[in-house]
C-alpha cells in the first residue's frame, strides 16, 4: 500500500482536542473526514438549585410536562437568566466559606443541585455519522438529556463516560444538551467539588469505528534488541448491516514535543465482518527493532495509528500512545522498572488544585507534579479515585509512576451517600471504565481496588480476589492491590493473598509498628508477595508554625494521628527491609477538607474499623469535644508542600532522604521569636550528608552525626537570641553542603516571582505568582501576614488568590488578603485571544509594592 502521510495537523499535545490527520491514498477513496474530535468546554448555561451558598434551599423547576411548563431538560425551557460559564467548572469553590460546616467538606457549599445547558447545531450533511459526548467527570450523579430524552447517567463522579447522542440529534436544526448534577446526596470524606470539573468533547464518527477507548497496546516481549506490541483493536459496527473492515497499524517515535518522528512498524489485519450493531475485537502483533524504554528519566513515548477501513474507504483513524517498559514487584528486592529496582518515593493525592478547587486545569497539575518531583517525589496514587486524564498524560511525559486507585469503599459504606450506594449496580463498569482509559500509559504501574475498605475484614468473602479478576478481564498487564489499613489484622488474614501486591496503610504507625515488615515479609504463604505503604506517614504541620495558637499545628513536623507516625518511623523501616517496595506518604499537598485534628467528622475513625471498643468510644468523646469548638479550619494539615503549593519543612526532610546525592541542608524554626529571648527552642537541621555542625551567632553548638535510622540532626536546648544560626553539613568527612537562617529587620517590601514568566493562552495556561514579604536586605519575614491587595493589567482575570493557611475562610475569589508567614500565591489567566502580557501589582500599607508581568503566547 502506498500512501503519504501528512503530519501538519498532528499537534499530539492536544490528542483528541483536534482532528487528527488527513491521509491521502493513491488507489484508496479519500474520505473527507474520519474522526472529529471537538471542544465542547464553550458557551454552556448554568443555574443552581436546591441548596444554596448560604444554606437556603430553591426549588428545582420539573415542570409538568405540558409546553407550558417546561423542565430543564426540554428545549423551551426559559434560561435566558442562567449564568454563562464555560466548563471545567467546580461551583463550590466559589465558596463562601461556613464555618459551620463540617471539616471534611472544607466549608465550603458544595452540596447542592447544578443544572447545566448548552445548544449546538449539527448539519444535515452529517446525518450519516455517529456523535457522542465524552465527559471526563462530572461531581455527581450526573444525569444527561439531549432534546429532553435521557441519553446517560453516571453516578460516580471520578468516572469518564460517554453518551451517544445519536438517536436524537435534529439536524439543521438547534439541539440542547441539558445534564443535572446532584452532590446533595453525596458522602465523601473530603472536598469533592461539584460541577462539570472536568472536560467535555463532542466525537463525531463514521458509523465503523474504534470505540471510546477501543485500543490497548501491551507490550509481552521487551528485550535490546526488539520490542513487541500486541495491539487489540475494537471495531464499532453502527450500520444497520454487516461490515467488511479492516485496519492498519503504524508505530511512530514521538519527540519530546509529542510529534511523531520515525515510522517504526506497520501491520493489519483483513477481512473483518462485523455484524450490524456489533463490536469486533482482534489483535495484531508488531515488532519495533532496539525498543527505546521508557523511565523516570527518559520518558521515551511511542504512538500507535490505527487507520479503519469500510472496504476501501478509510473510516476512522485513532491516536494511542504508549511506551515501552517492564514491571516486576518481587518479594525480596522491592519494585523493579526495566529490571532496575527502584525505590517507590511515593505521594498520595487527593484530586483538589486547592485554591482552583477541582475545576481541572492541566497547567495547575503540571505544577503539582513539577514541586512533587523537586524534593524527589516519583509517584503517585490517585486517592482515592480515578484521576483527570491529564494527570496521566503529564506522569508519562514527566516521568512519575502512578497507582491508580479506583475507590475509597466497597459495598460497605464510610458515610452516607458515599458510592456504597452505587457499589452493586455500577463497580464493574467503573472499573471498566478506568482500566480501559488508563491502560496504555506507561506511567501507570499498579491499579488500586479501594482504600481501607471494611470487607478487608472478611477474606472468606473473597471480595478483593473477584474485584481483581474484573480488572484482569481489561488489563492483566499490572498487578492488582488495595490499600489496606490496620495492617496488623488485614495484612496477614488472607485478603493480601487476593492481590497481586499488598498495599498496607501506616505499616509502621499505630497498627504495625517498626517491624511489622518483619512479619508481613516471613509469614507463612507470603514467599511470593510483595508489599509497599500504601499509605504512611501523616504527619500533621502548618507552615512557618512553630509554637502554635488557636487551630494551628507545630512544624516541627513531630505530631501525628493516633493511627499514623512521623516521616522517619517509614524511612527507618523501608531502610531495615529493602525487600519492600517503598512507600505513599499521606500526602503530597494539604487538601481542601478533612483537616485532622480538628476534623469533628468520624469518617476518619470509622476508617479504621477494627478499633475496640473502648478506643473508638474514646475517639467519640473527642470528637464531639470538636464538634462542640467548631474549628474554623478548612484544609487538611497533611501535606508535605501546603494547599498553595509553598513547601513546609517537611519539604526538606524528604528531600534530605529522597534525594541523598543533591548536596543540602536546611535550618528550622526561622530565627524571629522577640517573645523568646532566653527560653529554649529547638533547632532542627534537614541534611543529605551525615554530619552536621551548628553555630549560633558564631558560636558552635555542637557537630552531629547521622546515626543508623536517623534522619534529622535535632539541638534540643539552644537558647534563643536572635542573630545568625549557620549549619555546615559534611558528607563521607568532606564539606557537603552550608545554610543559614538570620532574625531580620522588619517587613520593608514586597516581592514577587512566577513561576512562568509565559503561559500559552489557547492551552488556558494559569500563571503562579508567589508573593513575599521582605526586609530591607530582601530575606523573607517569616512571620509577616500583611495584607496584600492584588490589581491585574491587560486582558485577564485574578482566579484565585491563597497562602496556605488551613484556617483562613477568606474566599480563595478575594483579591485581597493577608500573607500567612511571609508568603501569599496570585493564580492568574488571560481571556481567550488575549495578546501581549499581563502585569500582577501587589501592594501592602508601607510596604513597597512590586509587580511582575506574565508574556502571552
Ligand atoms: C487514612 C485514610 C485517608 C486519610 C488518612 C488521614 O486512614 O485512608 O483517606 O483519611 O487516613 O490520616
Amino acid at each position: 500500500m502506498k500512501y503519504i502521510v501528512l503530519f501538519q495537523h498532528l499537534q499530539l499535545k492536544n490528542i483528541g482536542l483536534v482532528l487528527l490527520c488527513s491521509f491521502m491514498f493513491s488507489n484508496l477513496l479519500y474520505s473527507q473526514s474520519t474522526r472529529e474530535v471537538i471542544n465542547f468546554d464553550h458557551g454552556w448555561l448554568f443555574n443552581r438549585y436546591g441548596l444554596q451558598p448560604d444554606g437556603k434551599r430553591i426549588d428545582e423547576p420539573f415542570g409538568n410536562g405540558s409546553p407550558d411548563s417546561p423542565s430543564p431538560k426540554e428545549l423551551a425551557f426559559n434560561d435566558k437568566d442562567w449564568r454563562k460559564l464555560d466548563v471545567p467548572h467546580d461551583w463550590g469553590i466559589e465558596g463562601p466559606f461556613r464555618e459551620n460546616l463540617d471539616g471534611y467538606t472544607g466549608k465550603l457549599p458544595w452540596r447542592g443541585i447544578g443544572w447545566y445547558r448548552k445548544r449546538f447545531n449539527i448539519k444535515n450533511i452529517d446525518k450519516d455519522k455517529m456523535f457522542f459526548l465524552d465527559f471526563d467527570g462530572v461531581m455527581a450523579n450526573a444525569e444527561v438529556y439531549l432534546n429532553g430524552k435521557k441519553i446517560g447517567e453516571r453516578p460516580y463522579g471520578y468516572i469518564s463516560f460517554r453518551v451517544n447522542l445519536t438517536p436524537y440529534i435534529r439536524f439543521d436544526s438547534e439541539n440542547i444538551i441539558a445534564v443535572r448534577v446532584d452532590t446533595e446526596k453525596l458522602g465523601s470524606r473530603w472536598y469533592p467539588g461539584a460541577g462539570i470539573y472536568r472536560h467535555v468533547r463532542l466525537v463525531k464518527t463514521n458509523k465503523l469505528h474504534i470505540p471510546q477507548w477501543g485500543v490497548f497496546i501491551s507490550t509481552p516481549e521487551i528485550n535490546s534488541q526488539y520490542a513487541t506490541a500486541s495491539v487489540m483493536v475494537q471495531l464499532a459496527n453502527g450500520k444497520k448491516k454487516t461490515a467488511r473492515s479492516s485496519y492498519t497499524i503504524e508505530i511512530f517515535k514521538l519527540d519530546k514535543a509529542n510529534i511523531p518522528r520515525e515510522r517504526v512498524a506497520v501491520g493489519a489485519k483483513e477481512n473483518i465482518k462485523i455484524a450490524a450493531n456489533a463490536i469486533d475485537s482482534s489483535l495484531v502483533s508488531l515488532k519495533v527493532e532496539k525498543p527505546q524504554l521508557w523511565d523516570l528519566e527518559n520518558t521515551n513515548l511511542y504512538l500507535a495509528k490505527v487507520s479503519v477501513y469500510d472496504r476501501k474507504t478509510l473510516t476512522d483513524v485513532y491516536d494511542v500512545p504508549f511506551g515501552f517498559r517492564t514491571l516486576k514487584f518481587t518479594h525480596n528486592n522491592g519494585f523493579l522498572l526495566n529490571g532496575k529496582r527502584v525505590q517507590l518515593k511515593g505521594v498520595c493525592m487527593h484530586h483538589d488544585l486547592g485554591a482552583l478547587g477541582t475545576a481541572i486545569n492541566k497547567s495547575a497539575i503540571e505544577r503539582q507534579i513539577n514541586i512533587l518531583k523537586s524534593f524527589g517525589a516519583n509517584a503517585i496514587r490517585t486517592s482515592h479515585n480515578p484521576p483527570a486524564p491529564e494527570l496521566l498524560e503529564l506522569a508519562d511525559k514527566m516521568g512519575i509512576l502512578i497507582l491508580d486507585e479506583v475507590f475509597d469503599c466497597w459495598a460497605s459504606g464510610k458515610n452516607e451517600n458515599d458510592y456504597a450506594v452505587h457499589y452493586s449496580e455500577w463497580h464493574k463498569k467503573d472499573i471498566e471504565a478506568l482500566v480501559c482509559r488508563d491502560r496504555n500509559h506507561p506511567s501507570v504501574i499498579m491499579w488500586s481496588l479501594g482504600n481501607e475498605v471494611e470487607e478487608q475484614y472478611h477474606p472468606e468473602k473473597g471480595v478483593a480476589a473477584y474485584l481483581r479478576d474484573i480488572v484482569r478481564l481489561y488489563d492483566s498487564t499490572r498487578p492488582v492491590t488495595f490499600g489496606a489499613s490496620y495492617p496488623s489484622k488485614s495484612a496477614i488474614n488472607g485478603t493480601e493473598l487476593q492481590v497481586d501486591v499488598h498495599g498496607m496503610n501506616y505499616p509502621s504507625g499505630g497498627y504495625g509498628g517498626p517491624d511489622f515488615y518483619e512479619t508481613f515479609l516471613n509469614y507463612p504463604g507470603h514467599e511470593h508477595l510483595s508489599g509497599f505503604a500504601s499509605e504512611s506517614s501523616s504527619t500533621i504541620s502548618s507552615r512557618g508554625v512553630y509554637f502554635p495558637k488557636g487551630y494551628q499545628v507545630t512544624s516541627y513536623d513531630l505530631k501525628a494521628p493516633g493511627w499514623a507516625s512521623l516521616a522517619d518511623a517509614e524511612f527507618a523501616a523501608l531502610d531495615k527491609y529493602p525487600a519492600i517496595c517503598g512507600e505513599f506518604v499521606w500526602t503530597g499537598f494539604d487538601y481542601l477538607g478533612e483537616p485532622t485534628p480538628f476534623n469533628s467528622d468520624m469518617s476518619v475513625l470509622l476508617n479504621h474499623a477494627a478499633l475496640s471498643e473502648e478506643e473508638l468510644a474514646k475517639a467519640k468523646e473527642e470528637l464531639k469535644r470538636i464538634e462542640k469548638e467548631r474549628p474554623s479550619s478548612r484544609s487538611s494539615y497533611f501535606g508535605i508542600v501546603d494547599l498553595a503549593g509553598f513547601p513546609k519543612d517537611r519539604y526538606y526532610l524528604y528531600k534530605a532522604h529522597w534525594m541523598p546525592d543533591e548536596p543540602m541542608a536546611y535550618i528550622l524554626p526561622h530565627w524571629n521569636f522577640p517573645d523568646r529571648i532566653g527560653k529554649i527552642t529547638p533547632v532542627f537541621v534537614y541534611s543529605s550528608g551525615d554530619e552536621v555542625e551548628l553555630f549560633l551567632n558564631g558560636e558552635s553548638l555542637g557537630r552531629k552525626k547521622k546515626e543508623q535510622y536517623q534522619y534529622r540532626f535535632k539541638w534540643e536546648n539552644v537558647i534563643y537570641t536572635p542573630g545568625e544560626l549557620k549549619a555546615i553539613a559534611y558528607k563521607n568527612g568532606k564539606l557537603w553542603a552550608t545554610e543559614s537562617v538570620r532574625t531580620t529587620g522588619e517587613p520593608a517590601l514586597l516581592q514577587v516571582s512566577a513561576y512562568k514568566d509565559k503561559i500559552k493562552v489557547a492551552d488556558n495556561e494559569l500563571a503562579f505568582i508567589t508573593v513575599s514579604i521582605r526586609d530591607k536586605t530582601g530575606s523573607v519575614v517569616p512571620t509577616a501576614n500583611h495584607k496584600i491587595k492584588c490589581k491585574l493589567e491587560g486582558e485577564g482575570k485574578i482566579v484565585a488568590t491563597d497562602n496556605g493557611d488551613p484556617t483562613s475562610l477568606i474566599s480563595f475569589s478575594a483579591t485581597e488578603r493577608e500573607t500567612f508567614n511571609g508568603f501569599m500565591l496570585v493564580v492568574i489567566k488571560a481571556h481567550q485571544g488575549a495578546k501581549g502580557k499581563l502585569r500582577l501589582i501587589v501592594e501592602s500599607e508601607n510596604l513597597k509594592s512590586a509587580s511582575v508581568d506574565i508574556n502571552l503566547l
